[in-house]
């Protein structure tokens, strides 16, 4: 073991600090500082030959397109499937399935494929996999945890595709940093990008994430790799969603949704059918709208409750799956402009479904879920809306309406509340425009006479 001395390193650019501080004053990131051991070595000691520069017109545009990995919802995220020679993190809490989904991906590779396990016996290993029903005869296991071990198999196997299970708990002892360090982390995975790129094969790697979401260690490995994609779900309920949080070659906002089953995880073409399963129409508070992920419209079931509060302080916020910043921000609009009593009133919100709500065009289902709760008056069961919601009070356009629609019409939904600038029409669906949050509670007689 090298020198245990502790200092602080950044996580965002790798340099270390004798003494803590808020901000690193190498890249002027803030609290990006953690506790590391120090290192004799300076790290990114690469053994490439240097590159050789040249006109960018001599430079080929014959880049190798994706291939296929058979799992349709990961071939979405990727944009078609794994580039040759790319380096995909996948991220996500213990437990949520990460081992699985890859050891899936290998089970169906064309090809000879090495799955690397740091952390499990190759016994665990064939365990899952006669679960999985992937006992490929061209899968080949190695359970190490040395990468100069793990860069040898690869060069006597010659797979065409490799998954390391995790990158967090692979060392190499050459290097001078501490295992499980920041350093060791980044450096580990530095030499398997070199290790790609230059053999063309795909290299996946796990990566554990925090409880506050990060990536476990070096949130610098997500410049060192060309993708990172998030493992998302709450591990107690079988949904699961993928999504690419970065993508050098394709679009970032695709969305992968699975289910973990008995026999491992299972693509959810019909989300939307999944969202909505445990709909009960007729109670307040309850509000669906065609959110947008990507190119996949999506029906999310936006929750509300109210509960008036004479504490004298300030009332409770809750959500799940909605941005804190966000709700603050319309329930101050529902206060002003639509004139609902809100700062006498607790809020809990909830995006069903463990869906993530990033998107503005679901302001508007949060507000007249909001509103139902607090007025006690359910909405009316074929009903959606789609709006970003202003300061004004305004409903401001979102994007794609009528691809969003188009999907609520398929669902069996009959009328939705649209920005008055974004009337489009679509089948099935009577199209009602609504300029202010106002108008739209009028609309669904969400109005406080009171008032
Ligand atoms: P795993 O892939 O080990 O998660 P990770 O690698 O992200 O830590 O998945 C672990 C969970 O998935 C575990 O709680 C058991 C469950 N599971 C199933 O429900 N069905 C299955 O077929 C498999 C293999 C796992
Ligand atoms: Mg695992």
């Amino acid at each position: 073991m090298t020198r245990t001395k502790t200092v602080y390193r950044c996580i965002e650019c790798g340099a270390s600090h004798p003494k803590w501080a808020g901000q690193c004053t190498t890249c002027d990131a803030w609290n990006s500082l953690v506790d590391d051991l120090d290192t004799p070595h300076e790290p990114g000691r690469m053994r490439r030959p240097p590159a050789v520069a040249r006109p960018i017109t001599e430079v080929s545009t014959l880049i190798a397109g994706p291939t296929a990995t058979g799992i349709d919802e990961l071939d979405r995220v990727l944009g078609g499937g794994v580039v040759p020679g790319s380096v995909t993190l996948v991220g996500g809490e213990p437990g949520i399935g990460k081992s699985t989904l890859l050891l899936q991906l290998l089970a169906r590779w064309k090809g000879r494929s090495l799955y690397v396990s740091a952390e499990e016996s190759d016994q665990q290993i064939r365990l899952r996999a006669e679960r999985l029903d992937a006992l490929h005869p061209d899968l080949w296991l190695l359970a190490e945890t040395s990468l100069p071990h793990i860069v040898a198999a690869i060069d006597e196997l010659q797979p065409s595709m490799v998954v390391i299970d995790s990158i967090q708990t692979i060392a190499d002892p050459e290097s001078g940093s501490a295992p499980g360090s920041v350093v060791q982390v980044r450096d580990c995975a530095h030499r398997l990008v070199g290790e790609a790129k230059a053999r063309g094969v795909p290299v996946m790697l796990v990566g554990h994430v925090t409880k506050e979401g990060g990536l476990a260690g070096p949130r610098v490995l997500e410049h060192v790799v060309d993708t990172v994609l998030a493992f998302e779900g709450d591990r107690h309920h079988a949904l699961r969603l993928l999504r690419a949080v970065k993508h050098r070659f394709g679009p970032t906002n695709e969305l992968g949704v699975f289910e973990m089953a008995g026999h491992g995880l299972v693509g959810v073409p019909d989300a939307s059918s999944l969202f909505l399963a445990d709909r009960r129409t007729g109670v307040p508070g309850s509000a669906i709208t065609p959110t947008l992920e990507g190119q996949r419209p999506l029906l999310v079931e936006v929750q509300a409750l109210t509960i008036s509060t004479n504490s004298g302080g300030p009332p409770r916020r809750s959500t799940q799956g909605l941005d804190h910043g966000r709700l603050a921000l319309l329930l101050a609009v529902l206060e002003r402009r639509a004139r609902l009593p809100m700062a006498a009133h607790e809020v809990y919100t909830s995006a069903v479904g463990g869906v993530r709500l990033t998107e503005p065009g679901a302001d508007l289902a949060v507000c007249v879920a909001i509103a139902s709760a607090l007025t006690n008056r359910p909405l009316p069961p074929d009903v959606v809306m789609v709006g970003e919601v202003g300061l004004g009070g305004e409903i401001r356009q979102a994007a794609h309406t009528s691809r969003r629609l188009t999907e609520a019409a398929r669902m069996g939904f009959r009328r939705a509340l649209v920005p008055i600038n974004d009337v489009c029409a679509v089948d099935g669906i009577t199209v009602v425009p609504v300029a202010t949050v106002t108008d739209a509670l009028a609309e669904l007689g969400l109005r406080l006479h009171a008032v």
